[in-house]
């Protein structure tokens, strides 16, 4: 808004001048110095064949006046800009009437945002924490910034896992009923698949045939063949149920509930398309597709002759059937992209918020879609890829026997954590407010760090009530409600006088222009850090000056107003990060 304002009246004077080119405006490098600086003056007097300095006092001679900015050359060709007392009220109350807190909507593009991703009898574990997390602030970011969204859990409900948990039922004598039709319907529990599933993957390693076995069931699944199908969907409700629990703990919300099984009926239609394009092929008796590209494949000369070829940045085919008929996990994602496109019209991009060591799962399956014309040329198929959540030995995260972490037990953990901390802070609390705290830490732990990069999973830090946390933003926000609350003045017209109330302004807008920068980099940490800033600044100002026994009262009805902004743009930034404020702790 700000750095807007100031690039029109730098633009104004260089079209005065006859100057082709725009100038831009950022924040200030130097903030002893000034506010806003721009450094365009430099590139524009080269273009121009023009002495820059020169160039850069011709432009101040030139500027419409301003109540708002000073302005200042410094050398060797930079324009400083300071906001004036007049401009911080001004922009103060600007801020302070918008509904948005003066952050403009910016993209009206429509976007399937594809995460979750939690595979159904199978236990939801900490691999697949940041999909939720990342992909729910994401989704926030993206309609609040103007754009249509449309999330979508894509459950994984059509793979192995389901042959396997079945059989292994089966051969624990649980599922006897449907197939003889003696006794009772049994009642399907989460316990029973929690127990099934490990126990069948790991026989799946070591025995050639229940693995075999597994894959036919697999296959009898898919093709809806009775009972195994029947069976199937009672596993899939238990499992769900379970996993609906554990998003809405975590405070991901999901417009769609479909699942790899859901683009079924695409499958022979997106298989067919791709058969009549000529895009694929019978190898060892399963249907593939050619994907790579130019320097991919390139295959390592041999040290013997009986050595099998090995590839440098190996790209290899997508196997779309398997031998036995059966489909895969790159199938049901061409079909769900089929389906999105016939049931969902004039999707701009489509984004998947998984695991960065899929990467060349998406690249097989976004290459197999745009050259069978399955996804429209002008369609964005991304796959924002998210790093690992390492221990403290920068390890994948694991209890300590070594076993990956259950979902379940990590939330258990937020809980007995945060518990521990309210109580030695001697606050009152509950379940839930423990569990709002957890969360909050482990999601600002999570989004401060950038997507793509592997990050330390460290609890007793990301709780701390002090520095860049998230029960440091909620305490905040949970401080500025109790000021108000003990009140009756209603605020008034903010006079920003002294240099703490400055950089509140300043970190505002500093902050709305951070949900630009998270929206171009697709992830959160700027807006993290900024937020930080702004609750930092908050608390400085609060520290010295007595608010609530200010005599002067046009001064004390300045402070609640400026307040209520800090209020307002802190929760409109926890509110995109998906971060609950309590109403008090
Ligand atoms: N179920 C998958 C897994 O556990 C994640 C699904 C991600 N989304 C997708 N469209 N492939 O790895």
């Amino acid at each position: 808004m700000v750095r807007k304002e100031i690039e029109n009246l730098l633009n104004v004077a260089l079209k005065k001048l006859g100057i082709n080119g725009k100038a831009l405006v950022s924040f200030s490098s130097l903030p002893e110095l000034c506010d806003y600086q721009s450094n365009s003056i430099f590139s524009l007097a080269k273009q121009n064949g023009k002495n820059p300095i020169e160039l850069a006092n011709q432009i101040l001679n030139n500027l419409d006046h301003s109540l708002y900015f000073n302005f200042e050359v410094a050398k060797p060709a930079f324009i400083n800009i300071k906001l004036t007392q007049e401009g911080y009220n001004h922009f103060a109350q600007i801020l302070f009437e918008d509904s948005r807190c003066g952050v403009a909507k910016i993209s009206n593009q429509k976007v399937l945002l594809d995460y979750g991703g939690a595979n159904v009898a199978k236990a939801l574990h900490v691999g697949h924490l940041r999909s939720p997390i990342i992909g729910e602030a994401l989704k926030r970011l993206y309609s609040f910034l103007g754009e249509q969204v449309i999330s979508d859990v894509h459950l994984g409900d059509w793979g192995l896992q389901m042959g396997l948990t079945e059989l292994q039922l089966y051969q624990d004598g649980k599922l006897d009923y449907y197939f003889t039709g003696d006794g009772e319907e049994p009642v399907l529990t989460l316990e029973m698949l929690n127990t099934a599933y490990p126990k069948a993957s790991a026989r799946k390693n070591e025995d050639e045939n229940f693995k075999k076995m597994a894959d036919e069931w697999t296959l009898k699944i898919q093709n809806k063949e009775q009972p195994y199908f029947k069976i199937y969907q009672k596993i899939r409700e238990v499992s769900v149920k379970e996993i609906k629990k554990h998003y809405s703990e975590l405070g991901a919300e999901f417009d769609l509930w479909l699942g790899e099984s859901d683009a079924d009926e695409y499958i022979d239609k997106a298989l067919d398309i791709i058969d009549k394009k000529g895009l694929s092929y019978i190898s060892d008796g399963a249907v593939v597709v050619d994907v790579a590209e130019e320097g991919e494949n390139i295959p390592i000369p041999k040290k013997s002759p009986d050595e099998i070829q090995r590839y440098k940045n190996p790209m290899p085919p997508a196997i779309l059937k398997k031998y036995n008929g059966g489909v895969l996990y790159a199938t049901t994602d061409i079909a769900t992209i089929l389906m999105r496109n016939t049931e969902i019209k004039g999707l701009n991009r489509i984004e998947y918020i998984v695991d960065a060591r899929q990467k060349n799962h998406f690249i097989q399956v976004f290459r197999v879609c745009k050259k069978a014309g399955i996804s429209p040329k002008d369609q964005v198929l991304l796959h924002i890829g998210y790093g690992t959540m390492n221990g403290s030995d920068g390890k994948p995260f694991k209890t300590r026997s070594g076993d990956t972490i259950k979902l379940e037990d990590i939330i258990q953990m937020l809980i007995d954590k945060a518990s521990e901390k309210l109580k030695s802070n001697g606050v009152q609390f509950d379940r839930k407010l423990a569990l709002q705290i957890g969360v909050a830490a482990m999601k600002f732990g999570d989004l401060s760090n950038n997507v793509g990069k592997d990050y330390v999973f460290d609890l007793d830090k990301f709780l701390s009530f002090e520095g860049k946390t998230g029960p440091y933003l909620q305490y905040t926000v949970c401080r500025i409600n109790s000021i108000l609350n003990k009140t009756t003045d209603k605020g008034g017209k903010i006079d920003i006088e002294c240099e703490e109330e400055q950089q509140i302004i300043k970190n505002i807008l500093k902050l709305n222009s951070s949900y630009e920068i998270a929206y171009k980099e697709k992830s959160l940490n700027s807006l993290c850090l900024a937020t930080y800033d702004l609750a930092a600044s908050f608390s400085t100002f609060y520290n010295n000056h007595k608010i609530l026994t200010e005599k002067d009262s046009n001064k004390r009805n300045s402070y609640i107003s400026l307040l209520k902004l800090v209020k307002k743009a802190l929760t409109q930034a926890l509110s995109t990060l998906a971060i609950d404020v309590p109403e008090k702790m």
